[in-house]
């Protein structure tokens, strides 16, 4: 039996760092309405030259460095993100290109799940990799979302920053990645989404964020609890064996309801929102390369990744460092 295992991690978060007072010298907001609703305060922000790509290579660089392995032994890249560098080739092919590996032919795709982005996409590696289709997976989050945010939207663009996490997934006979879970129910379409499309080149609509904040809190707090559970459940496991919750870090609260319905404690969960906001796809990544640089994550420990955003999409991971 072969398992998907991670072998090294990465991330990257721009330079420019803005805080809760520097939006409020610019918006109606305070650092006391965002940190006390959302547990935010700070997020990074890319540089008008800085791409997608440019974020997500430095992290897989990260990841590659951390994992021990070059660059070319990698023989696949998904790119999980839903603010690529152009409609098409996907970002995934872009990185593969600045990695300096085009001429390996591997193949790279992007998967487009919104915040639930990097759960789809490792899951989806994880499946090439017991297949035997693939041995060593680069899986990268990796978003600037602060180029689809309305920044004069108070409901909307204090939540929400730019980064990329990268992990290096390879081929184990010991036990990696043990379960997971996908779902999505496109009934929920229209609680969070940027509607503007491209046609013909021109930009028509809405090309900003829009969302209903409480309508997502609502509906993301049922089935964050609800997939965390099928996945213990399905695996044979408790959450009694959980050594650390690695969350989608979008609201402080939301996480807090979700460690609560699993009966642990916040001491069990990675939480990096403060430092960066909700970076959409790249968020549970940046959130595992901290846990495991800062030492909380050991190896052997028991890790349930879980995510949600826009469709609506969602899932959780249960895997072994
Ligand atoms: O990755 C998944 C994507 N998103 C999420 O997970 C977000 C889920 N939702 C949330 O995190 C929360 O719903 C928010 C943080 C977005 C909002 O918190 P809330 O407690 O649900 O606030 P609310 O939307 O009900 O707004 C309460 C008040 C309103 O004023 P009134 O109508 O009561 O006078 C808003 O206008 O807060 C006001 N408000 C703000 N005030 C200061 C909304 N945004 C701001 C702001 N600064 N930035």
């Amino acid at each position: 039996m072969q398992y998907a295992k991670i072998l090294g991690t990465g991330s990257y978060l721009p330079a420019n760092r803005v805080s809760n007072d520097d939006l409020a010298k610019k918006i109606d907001t305070s650092d006391e309405w965002i940190t006390s609703r959302t547990g935010i305060k700070f997020r990074h922000i890319a540089d008008e030259n800085e791409q997608t790509s440019d974020l997500a290579v430095i992290a897989a660089r990260n990841a590659l460095e951390n994992a021990g392995m070059a660059a070319d032994e990698i023989d696949l890249i998904i790119v999980a993100t839903s603010t690529p560098d152009m409609i098409f080739p996907s970002t995934a092919t872009i990185v593969q290109q600045k990695l300096g590996i085009g001429a390996t032919g591997c193949p790279a795709f992007d998967v487009q799940a919104v915040c639930a982005g990097f759960m789809y996409a490792i899951t989806t590696a994880n499946a090439y990799i017991k297949s035997g289709m693939a041995k060593n997976v680069l899986v990268i989050g990796a978003e600037t979302f602060s180029r689809i945010l309305n920044w004069e939207d108070r409901t909307t663009c204090v939540l929400f920053g730019d980064g990329a996490g990268a992990v290096v997934l390879g081929a184990s006979d010991e036990p990696g990645i043990i379960h997971s879970k996908l779902q999505a129910d496109g009934d929920y379409i229209d609680l969070l989404k940027t509607p503007g499309q491209v046609v013909n080149g021109q930009v028509c609509g809405t090309p900003f964020l829009t969302m209903d904040g409480p309508g997502v809190f609502k509906f993301a707090v049922k089935m964050l609890a609800k997939v965390a559970e099928d996945v213990l459940k399905e695996s044979g496991y408790t959450s009694a064996q959980i050594d650390w919750i690695v969350p989608h870090q979008a609201n402080k609260r939301i996480i807090e309801s979700t460690a609560k319905h699993l009966h642990l404690s916040m001491d069990k969960v990675i939480l990096t929102v403060e430092n960066h906001g909700n970076t959409s796809a790249a968020s549970i990544p940046l959130a595992l390369d901290s846990g495991i640089r800062n030492g909380q994550i050991q190896r052997g420990q028991h890790l349930l990744l879980e995510g949600i955003g826009g469709g609506f999409a969602w899932g959780a991971v249960l895997l072994k460092y």
